[in-house]
C-alpha cells in the first residue's frame, strides 16, 4: 500500500460543504500601510510523496515542536494531543501556558478513518524564521482511526485552504488567514515540493513552504497564472488534457466533474472515472506494454517493472493538463511519466519497479503531491489565482508552458452544481408528466366505459357501483 488514503479522505469528507462563502479578510487598507514590516517566511519541508510533506511548527509556550502535514486540501490546524494516538510525539495541552481551551468539539469523518477532538487556540510559530508568532485555532485530536500511522513522520495537519471548508464551521479561522489578519505576512504563499529522490528509501528534506511571498531561487522562467474558480479548496478549472498526442474529446466539463483542486495533502493524481478510463487506454507507448498492464496495476496494487537503466518515458506517454490563463492563452503543465510513476522498493533482479500515481475518483480531479512535485506553485490568494513555474528542484522534464488561442471560455468547463440539479429536475418533471398522461388515458377510457355501463346502460344495477365506492 503506497497510497496514503487518509489524506485523500480529508477532502472527500469535506465534499458536502458546498455552501462556501467568499471570505473577506479583516484587513483594512490603512492598516496595511501602517503595518509595513511584513516578512517572508521560508520554511523547510520534510517528508516524501508516500507519507506526505510536512513542516516543523512550534506550538504553545514554552514551544512544543511538531511536524504538520502541509495540506492545501483542508483548513484546520489539527494536532495529535493524546498519548493514545499512534504518533511519536503529541501536543501536551496542559503544558502550554498560552493554550486556551474553547471546549467546542470538532470531528472529521472520512470514507475511511476519522478523528475527533476539542478546539482551542495557542501561539504558533515557525522555527528558525523571523518571528511571526500568531494566535491560531488548534484542533486537538484526542482519538482517531486510520489517520496517523506509526511510521508517519508527522503528528498533525496544517490546513492551508480557505475557511469555507474549516471544521466544524467557517467561523474557525485557519492558520494562514490568522497570519494575514495579524498583518504579519502578505496574502500569498508558495510551495515547492521537490521530486521524490529516485534512490530507494531516501527520505530527506524536500522543498520549501514560503509564507507571504515568492522565493526567486525556487523557479526559473516565468510564473503563469490561472484563476481560482472558487475560494474553498483551491479550485481551478481544467480546460483540456492530452496523453501523448491524444486529445480529450469529451466535453471539458467532464474534466472538472465535480471539481478540480490543488491539494498537497493528497499523494496521487485523482481523475474523474470517465477521464481515468480514457487515460488508462492511452498511457502506454507500446502494445507489448499494454498487454502487460493488468487491472491490479491500474488500481495501484501492483508494480510494473522495467529493465534497469531504461527510462519510463520509453514506455509511457506524458500527460499535459491545460488551464485557462487569459482569454486567448492557456497554461499547460507538462507531466512526464517520471512524475506519475513512483519508484518502489520492490526488488526484481535487473529491473526497476514503479507504481502508478494516478487513480480514479468520485469527487473530481485532485492534483496531488505526485504532480505538484514537478512545479513551484504559488497560491496568490490576494489576486485569486494559482501560479505555476518551472521548479529548480525537479529532476524530471516537468514544464510549465504557455499555449496561445484558447478556444473556450474556462467557465464553460466548470462543473455547475445548479445547472446539473436544475436540469435533472427538469428531466424528472418531464418523465412524471409523461407518465401522468400515459396513466390518465386508460383511466379516462375506464371512467368513460364505467359511466357508459353503469349510469347510462345499467342504471338499475347498483352492486358494482357500490363496491367501487367502498374501495
Ligand atoms: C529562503 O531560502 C533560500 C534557500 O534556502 C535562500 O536563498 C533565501 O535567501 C531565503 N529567503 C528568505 C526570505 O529567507
Ligand atoms: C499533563 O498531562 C499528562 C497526562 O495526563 C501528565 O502526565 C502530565 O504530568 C501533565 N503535565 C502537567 C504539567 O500538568
Ligand atoms: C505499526 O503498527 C503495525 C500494526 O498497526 C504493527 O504491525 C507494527 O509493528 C507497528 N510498527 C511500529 C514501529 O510500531
Ligand atoms: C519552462 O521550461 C520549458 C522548457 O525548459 C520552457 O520551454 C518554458 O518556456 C518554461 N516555462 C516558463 C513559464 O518559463
Ligand atoms: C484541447 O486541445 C486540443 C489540442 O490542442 C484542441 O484541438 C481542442 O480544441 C482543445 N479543447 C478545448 C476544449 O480547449
Ligand atoms: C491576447 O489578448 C490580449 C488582450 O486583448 C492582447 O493584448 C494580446 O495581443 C493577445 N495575444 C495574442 C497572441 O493574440
Amino acid at each position: 500500500m503506497i497510497y496514503h488514503f487518509c489524506i485523500l479522505n480529508f477532502m472527500i469528507q469535506l465534499i458536502n460543504l458546498i455552501e462556501a462563502s467568499v471570505i473577506v479578510l479583516p484587513l483594512h487598507q490603512e492598516e496595511r500601510y501602517l503595518n509595513q514590516v511584513k516578512t517572508v517566511v521560508n520554511a523547510s519541508i520534510g517528508g516524501n510523496f508516500d507519507d506526505g510533506y510536512y513542516v516543523l511548527v512550534n506550538i504553545g509556550s514554552p514551544p512544543q515542536k511538531l511536524a504538520l502535514l502541509i495540506d492545501t486540501g483542508s483548513s484546520n490546524l489539527a494536532v495529535a494531543a493524546s498519548s493514545a494516538l499512534p504518533v511519536k510525539r503529541y501536543f501536551h495541552m496542559n503544558e502550554s501556558e498560552s493554550f486556551h481551551l474553547t471546549g467546542k468539539s470538532v470531528k472529521i469523518k472520512y470514507v475511511q478513518g476519522q478523528w475527533s477532538g476539542t478546539l482551542g487556540s495557542d501561539l504558533i510559530s515557525i522555527p528558525n524564521s523571523p518571528s511571526i508568532t500568531t494566535r491560531c485555532n488548534v484542533a486537538c485530536i484526542l482519538s482517531s482511526e486510520d489517520v496517523f500511522s506509526n511510521v508517519s513522520n508527522w503528528q498533525g495537519l496544517l490546513g492551508l485552504a480557505y475557511s469555507a471548508v474549516a471544521k466544524p464551521d467557517s467561523s474557525v479561522t485557519p492558520y494562514f488567514d490568522a497570519l494575514v489578519a495579524d498583518g504579519k505576512v502578505e496574502n500569498i504563499f508558495s510551495i515547492a515540493l521537490c521530486d521524490k529522490p529516485q534512490i530507494q528509501n531516501v527520505k530527506q528534506s524536500q522543498g520549501k513552504l514560503v509564507l507571504g511571498g515568492i522565493e526567486n531561487s525556487l523557479y526559473t522562467g516565468d510564473i503563469l497564472y490561472t484563476r481560482i474558480h472558487k475560494e474553498w479548496f483551491y479550485e481551478v478549472i481544467l480546460t483540456n488534457i492530452t496523453v501523448g498526442s491524444k486529445k480529450w474529446e469529451g466535453h471539458c466539463s467532464e474534466l472538472n466533474n465535480d471539481k478540480t483542486i490543488i491539494d498537497t495533502g493528497t499523494s496521487a493524481l485523482y481523475l474523474p472515472e470517465k477521464v481515468f478510463t480514457w487515460v488508462k487506454q492511452s498511457l502506454h507507448k507500446t502494445d507489448e506494454l499494454k498487454n502487460q498492464l493488468n487491472e491490479r496495476f491500474w488500481k495501484g496494487q501492483e508494480d510494473v517493472c522495467i529493465q534497469k537503466g531504461r527510462s519510463v518515458s520509453e514506455y509511457f506517454h506524458q500527460i499535459e493538463m491545460v488551464f485557462g490563463e487569459t482569454f486567448n492563452s492557456s497554461v499547460s503543465l507538462v507531466i512526464p511519466p517520471e512524475l506519475f510513476l513512483w519508484k518502489t522498493p520492490q526488488i526484481v533482479p535487473d529491473n526497476d519497479c514503479y507504481k502508478l500515481g494516478i487513480a480514479s475518483s468520485k469527487v473530481g480531479t485532485i492534483i496531488g503531491a505526485v504532480i505538484l512535485e514537478g512545479f513551484y506553485v504559488i497560491y496568490d490568494r490576494e489576486n485569486k489565482r494559482i501560479g505555476f513555474a518551472n521548479s529548480t528542484c525537479t529532476h524530471t522534464t516537468a514544464a510549465v508552458i504557455r499555449t496561445m488561442n484558447m478556444p473556450k471560455d474556462p467557465k464553460d468547463c466548470a462543473h455547475s452544481y445548479e445547472e446539473e440539479s436544475g436540469s435533472s429536475l427538469l428531466v424528472i418533471a418531464y418523465i412524471l408528466s409523461t407518465l401522468c398522461i400515459l396513466c390518465a388515458i386508460p383511466l379516462l377510457v375506464m371512467l368513460t366505459q364505467w359511466i357508459w355501463h353503469h349510469l347510462i346502460k345499467k342504471r338499475g344495477d347498483t352492486s358494482e357501483a357500490s363496491s367501487l365506492i367502498d374501495d
